[in-house]
């Protein structure tokens, strides 16, 4: 079966082209990488997982509420909006599909272009550390793009098109020809914004596969920004004021953007709801403050720690009133994403071996 055959939106059966710009650099120096990057590079190595073993895919979502969340959670709820389904199960079902559907297409489509930048990176950054990490970067993207395709394909049966903002910050970090914007696209601003998504769902969901499928990403995200911050912190010191204030001017549209236009707007147009009543339901939804404050959470300290942090920057955060979140220690922030995944590996293990224990015991009584 195609994908094509499940898009709720029709989309072009052509190939997304993105012209290609700036060079492929070799090098010839084999030696002297920075420890910091090599040993990332070994942990990428080590900790590479295979969605088809490790997450038990036999478990049963219910594509209707396949996180199993309740409806106040809905941005909608409780508004005039809502009055239109409320009472109606199969609309709210329908809604609650769509709204799956819609958040893990945007995670697979931005997991293909984590994917498509970090193979960029390996051609074009121009220290051989940096192309090993992010060789291992970019089968870690595959592994993602990869379970969440088989998550929407098998358990969701729905997928939309990419949204039309994550395209453009995707085309705008890919046609520059300088070789740290796809970083600086890509690590610090797209993989902020997929964090805040995943971490708002995995801690808020009940259901086991979604859960166990965001805990793994998250496990390798957090070594992605780790190489964002280590290798442009190193690159912007040795820029002229100029030549930053270039990359803070772009980190402040691409905050601004994802911030105001990622409200899921297909959904409710694709349904026949109100768009701009929905749009300010979901700005004023719970749900949506605490992602745009784990959102912030990520991305503020991140630039700052890299050196984008002019007036400009600081303005704009000051503005988003989320200044203060500079202080954030990231890097706790991402030992704790690593802890929740080895939590739930224990877990299973747990299960496993209980379940183990209890088919002996029957074996045992049954020799009786
Ligand atoms: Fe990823
Ligand atoms: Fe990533």
């Amino acid at each position: 079966m195609s994908t094509h055959e499940l898009y709720t939106i029709p989309v072009e059966h052509r190939t997304w082209d993105v012209g290609m710009q700036g060079a492929a650099r070799f090098t010839w120096e084999y030696d002297d990488g920075r420890d910091r990057l090599l040993s990332l590079y070994q942990k990428g190595k080590d900790k590479q997982w295979d969605a088809t073993t490790r997450i038990d895919w036999s478990v049963e979502v219910d594509p209707h509420n396949a996180l199993g969340l309740p409806v106040e959670v809905i941005p909608i709820y409780g508004t005039s909006q809502w009055d239109r389904i409320a009472g109606d199960q199969k609309a709210i079902d329908e809604l609650t599909l769509h709204m799956t559907a819609w958040q893990f297409s945007q995670f697979l489509h931005g997991e293909q272009g984590a994917m498509i930048c970090s193979s960029r990176i390996v051609e074009s950054v121009p220290d051989l550390d940096s192309k090993f990490y992010a060789a291992t970067q970019t089968m870690d993207e595959a592994r993602h793009a990869e379970t969440y395709a088989r998550f929407l394909q098998e358990k969701i049966g729905l997928v939309y098109p990419i949204n039309p903002y994550l395209k453009s910050l995707l085309d705008d970090t890919l046609t520059d020809s300088r070789w740290d914007m796809p970083y600086l696209g890509m690590q610090v601003l797209i993989e902020g914004l997929a964090l805040a998504a995943f971490g708002l769902l995995r801690d808020l969901t009940s259901s086991t596969l979604p859960k166990q499928i965001l805990a793994y990403v998250m496990q390798d995200e957090a070594r992605h920004v780790a190489f964002g911050r280590m290798a442009l912190k190193d690159y912007y010191a040795q820029l002229t004021s100029a030549e930053r204030a270039e990359r803070e001017d772009f980190v402040v549209e691409g905050c601004y953007l994802m911030r105001d236009r990622f409200q899921m707007e297909e959904v409710w147009q694709n349904l026949g709801f109100d768009v701009a009543a929905c749009a300010e339901a979901v700005e004023q939804s719970e749900m949506f403050r605490a992602y745009q404050s784990l959102l912030f959470s990520r991305i503020v300290p991140c630039v700052k720690d890299i050196g984008l942090w002019g007036e400009k920057v600081q303005k704009a955060y000051a503005d988003m009133g989320v200044l203060d979140m500079a202080g954030i220690d990231l890097s706790a922030l991402m030992r704790a994403d690593e802890d929740v995944a080895e939590q739930i590996d224990a877990e299973k293990a747990e299960i496993a071996a209980s379940a183990v224990a209890v088919s002996e015991t029957i074996a045992v009584g049954a020799d009786h």
